[in-house]
């Protein structure tokens, strides 16, 4: 399964108004980030008023008979909702070039151990340049890796809430209690993440301030590539044909790129 479509995407770059991006997510990679935060959200929703049902706010949100079980009813489809795109993720990953490509780009390697020691001398200024990097920088790996991780404890755990009695044939009971509270707290813990970390890091970050819309529309600025995933930039550089490299040029205003391996 292949998603390059034309010439300019065999290369990720797209063209819009005119103008060379790198395509930094396809329309499939789009499609299943945006159904992750649906399903997400409205797990959020639905499962914190439980978590805090004594509350004031909580007691208004739900004030109409039924509302609470509307709200579990929700949950659970949202946690199917959340099952099917982590299986369909899974197969993606495994089976299509891009998904696979994508995944070996996604491993641990040293460089992710040392970049973090780097961009700290340099937000120190103790060095003189912030650590390059490739597809994915140390940071976005672990946000993956924690969206991963979370997700399969989620799942693990909520089934176990959303079916005791076979729960309880597996394991003693005691246990269940233990699971409430780890489903509990990695939902504050997921929570405070996503609206922390990540929305610093891919919107109110003062680079991409009010919002980077490559969420939405895939596309990556070439300059913004360039500084922020040198690494592939040079790759990209090195493989383009000649037609494409000197638009890339002369878009970035830089007549000699790419040069010294030419
Ligand atoms: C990011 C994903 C999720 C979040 C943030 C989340 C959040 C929560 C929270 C805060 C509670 C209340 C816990 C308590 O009362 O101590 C809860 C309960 C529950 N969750 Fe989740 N959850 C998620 C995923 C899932 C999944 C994947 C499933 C099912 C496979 C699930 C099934 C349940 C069930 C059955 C309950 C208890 C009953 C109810 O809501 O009516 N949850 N969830």
């Amino acid at each position: 399964m292949s998603e390059a479509r034309t010439p300019l995407e065999a290369f990720r770059l797209v063209e819009h108004e005119g103008r060379l991006y790198h395509l930094r997510f396809s329309t499939v990679q789009r499609v299943q980030h945006i159904i992750l935060f649906v399903c997400f959200f409205l797990l959020i929703a639905t499962g914190m008023p439980l978590l805090f049902s004594e509350t004031w706010l909580v007691r208004k949100m739900f004030w109409f008979e039924g509302s609470f079980t509307i709200r579990g009813i929700i949950h659970r489809a949202a946690a199917v909702g959340l099952f099917c795109i982590s299986v369909y993720h899974v197969f993606y990953c495994l089976f299509s070039t891009r998904g696979h490509q994508d995944l070996r780009q996604m491993i641990l390697s040293k460089k992710d151990l040392v970049d973090p020691l780097l961009i700290l001398l340099y937000n120190l200024g103790r060095r003189p340049e912030p650590p390059r990097y490739g597809r994915f920088n140390f940071i976005e790996k672990f946000e993956y890796y924690a969206v991963v991780w979370g997700s399969g404890v989620m799942l693990a755990t909520g089934a176990a809430l959303w079916f005791p009695v076979q729960a309880t044939m597996l394991f003693p009971r005691w246990v269940l209690d233990i699971i409430r509270v780890i489903h509990g707290f990695e939902a504050i813990l997921a929570f405070l993440a996503i609206i922390i970390w990540h929305m610093y890091n891919v919107h109110l970050n003062p680079e991409v301030f009010p919002m980077s819309k490559v969420w939405l529309n895939g596309r990556m600025d070439l300059e913004f590539f360039s500084h922020h995933h040198r690494l592939e930039f040079d790759r990209l550089v090195d493989n383009l044909p000649a037609g494409l490299l000197e638009r890339v040029r002369s878009q970035l205003n830089d007549p000699e790129l790419g040069k010294r391996t030419e």
